[in-house]
């Protein structure tokens, strides 16, 4: 791992093709709202001329109650004529357009954001509409009525679901192997934070080359009288389809060995009722779902992608690990939702949200199998962006390039709102790793900036230094972030260190080994690029060791540009 993907335009027609199929099926189920939900919405418009031609760019936003679907109107001034359109259905009789959202794109939630745009033509001038109606309420910025808030319940409780939050009123466990390699490379500050397991081969649930397995793990927390501890699950068939550092073991059809093999005993040892009054958090397969969204198709398709999609092994592990995870009544799983430079973009936001939902349903205890979302494991997208704010100006920018997210506390929050939307318990928490996402050090900005560039602006503003969002390997001047705290915001469970710092996320050359793992060359520092971070450098540091093994030289940056400050 860690691969991130996004295609916000690119994906369009694909993605618009499929919600036109999917509409038919689900237009039944829509509903507008009820009579006495407050509405309001603000309207971005803006176009791009040409001689006779334009391209029209729209933003809404839903600043009522929550909607499941939505209408746009609005009368042209001139004699302008809509051609093709993206991410809704346009009709146009005479002046009067009316766009219709699709499956995946209809729900808004309050101040949720999504866009859309289109083809046209004219002649004369391109007056920019000035009234916009969204389900039928004009839309001048204000968000109506206030409604009685429906209370939310924070514990959903009574339907298989965990109650509380695993993190809250514990410790975390101490993993001494981590521990002990950090503590023996000048991190003796941050040696006592707790950081996840990584069951990253069959072998490591015995413990690999004498070191420790899951019951010398669990064991461990026991007496460290831990109140959780964490567990990645990181072995699917054809695992990290869409790079090669974190290639594994598994070939893409060897499903039944990773039930067999690997989950069962797994689930097996965390049943074992001496570990009943331990949580154990499990996060689930990083990266595989993502995948599933991002790089089946278009120009981001890649073949080991496909053949997952195809082959539906990703879908049946991630099933298979859930059905056994969540019987088991203190362990919590959540699953990986990729982060803000991956997932964040309107048109993977949603299709995201829907295979999550669709996956969990298959699962034996449906959406309550699932007790929340990590955001961001092992990637650098910091927590906020304390200075870059979204709006249309910094959407135009090529960091930000027409996202509405920039960090993974509001793609994080969004996402959530999402998820719920799509039949998942309104008690899902989210946790994001923050353990290499704090970009402290003296490259910092410390304040907005005023540049009349919109691009030198962002990049002055923002504190994610990397050459491109899309870089995810051993990234230079990266610093550990928030240390792992319970609770941190509402609907979060945790920030917590899932990634262990000092552990690299790939070679930066080849390296001969016995782990199936590949060179990637995203973690090559002499690397351009590729599609998938816009042919921009690859950010990485030199001379790093396979993903999982220890990077001195890089901990010891991470330790330097560390945010807020290692005391
Ligand atoms: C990477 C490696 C894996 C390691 C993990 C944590 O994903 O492939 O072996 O356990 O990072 O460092």
């Amino acid at each position: 791992m860690k691969v991130n993907v996004h295609r916000p335009r690119a994906s369009r027609s694909v993605v618009t093709a499929l919600s036109a199929l999917l509409l038919g099926l689900v237009a039944t189920l829509i509903t507008i709202g009820s009579a006495h939900a407050a509405a309001g919405c603000k309207i971005t418009y803006s176009t791009n001329d040409w001689g006779g031609g334009f391209t029209a760019n729209l933003g809404i936003t839903n600043l009522g109650d929550p909607v499941t679907s939505w209408t746009l109107e609005w009368d042209f001034a001139g004699n302008q004529q809509v051609g093709q359109g993206w991410s809704g259905t346009f009709t146009q009789s005479s002046k009067h357009v009316t766009v219709k959202s699709l499956s995946y794109n209809g729900g808004l939630a309050t101040n949720a954001s999504t866009s859309l745009g289109f083809n046209g033509s004219y002649s004369g001038t391109n007056t920019a509409p000035t009234t916009f109606k969204l389900n039928g309420t004009t839309c001048d910025g204000t968000a109506g009525p206030t409604p009685t808030p429906t209370p939310t319940p924070t514990d959903p409780g009574g339907d298989g679901s965990h109650a509380g939050n695993p993190f809250a009123g514990g410790k975390g466990y101490v993993n001494p192997e981590w521990s002990a390699e950090a503590r023996g490379d000048g991190g003796t500050a941050v040696a006592n934070q707790p950081t996840a397991v990584w069951l990253d081969r069959i072998a490591a649930i015995n413990g690999v080359n004498g070191g420790m397995g899951l019951r010398a793990h669990l064991d461990a927390a026991l007496s460290q009288g831990a109140g959780y501890a964490q567990f990645v699950i990181y072995d699917l068939p054809g695992r990290d389809c869409a790079a090669l550092a974190s290639n594994g073991e598994l070939g893409a059809t060897d499903i039944g060995r990773y039930q067999s093999e690997y989950i069962d005993p797994i689930a097996s040892i965390m049943a074992d009722s001496k570990y009943a009054n331990l949580k154990i958090v499990t996060y689930i397969e990083p990266d595989s779902l993502p995948n599933l969204v991002t790089n089946v198709s278009g120009n981001t398709a890649i073949a080991a992608c496909q053949t997952m999609q195809q082959n539906g092994n990703y879908i049946k592990g991630v099933q298979y690990a859930l059905n056994k995870l969540h019987a088991i009544s203190n362990v919590y799983t959540y699953l990986d939702a990729a982060h803000h430079g991956w997932l964040g973009w309107d048109s993977n936001l949603g299709p995201a949200a829907q295979l999550f939902a669709t996956m969990a349903q298959g699962t034996t205890a449906g959406v309550n199998s699932v007790d929340g979302f990590v955001v961001n494991t092992a990637n650098y997208s910091p927590t906020t962006e304390p200075y870059l704010p979204v709006n249309d100006q910094t959407r135009q920018s090529k960091w930000v390039d027409w996202n509405y997210y920039v960090d993974e506390s509001s793609f994080g929050a969004a996402f959530r709102q999402k998820l719920i939307f799509d039949g998942f318990p309104s008690g899902i928490g989210m946790v994001i790793d923050t353990s290499r996402n704090g970009w402290g050090g003296s490259s910092r900005p410390t304040g907005p900036s005023t540049a009349s560039d919109i691009n030198t602006q962002v990049n002055a503003e923002r504190v994610d230094r990397r050459p491109h969002v899309g870089d995810w390997c051993n990234q230079s001047g990266a610093g550990l972030g928030a240390r792992p705290t319970a609770a941190p915001a509402s609907g979060f469970d945790a920030y917590a260190w899932v990634k262990p710092p000092g552990e690299s996320d790939g070679a930066s050359s080849a390296i001969p080994n016995d782990e199936g793992k590949g060179f990637d060359r995203m973690c090559d520092p002499t690397y351009g690029g590729n599609v998938l971070n816009g042919n921009n450098p690859s950010g990485a540091l030199a001379n790093a060791p396979l993903s999982g093994h220890w990077f001195s030289a890089q901990f010891h940056q991470l330790l330097q540009n560390a945010y807020p400050a290692v005391s």
